[in-house]
């Protein structure tokens, strides 16, 4: 009886782990899993944007001194971006600029 348990034991604490790592790690790179499904196509894979169709580059000088929450504002707020852009939460739209300042590095 008492092997039964703790065989429990070891079974949910091997569940629950198994659910809680890959979210874990999901949570790092959650800004560049944004970035290149729902910026990338316009500001391109390396955010330097397409001066042809007006889309501005995201690591200019210009970008860099841009605050981060200026950045995220812009994300939001730019009237050419499609709802999916500016529906981010927050939180993403924040994520999001963190992984563009790797970029601008
Ligand atoms: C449909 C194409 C399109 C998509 C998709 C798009 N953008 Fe843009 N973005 C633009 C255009 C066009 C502008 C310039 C708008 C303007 O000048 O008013 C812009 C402007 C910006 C700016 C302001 C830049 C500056 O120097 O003022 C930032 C920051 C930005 N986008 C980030 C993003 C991020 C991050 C995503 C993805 C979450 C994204 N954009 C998705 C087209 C797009």
């Amino acid at each position: 009886m008492k092997t039964t348990k703790l065989l429990m034991l070891v079974m949910t604490i091997a569940v629950t782990l198994f659910i809680l790592i890959p979210n874990l790690s999901w949570a790092a790179d959650d800004g560049a899993t944004i970035y290149k499904s729902k910026c990338a196509a316009c500001h391109g894979a390396d955010a330097t944007g397409k001066p042809a169709a007006k889309i501005p580059s995201l690591v200019s000088d210009d970008a860099k001194k841009k605050s981060d929450s200026d950045l995220a504002t812009a994300i939001t707020e730019t009237a050419k971006h499609p709802g999916s852009v500016k529906g981010l939460s927050a939180d993403d739209a924040k994520a999001v600029v963190t992984y563009i300042r790797g970029l601008q590095k």
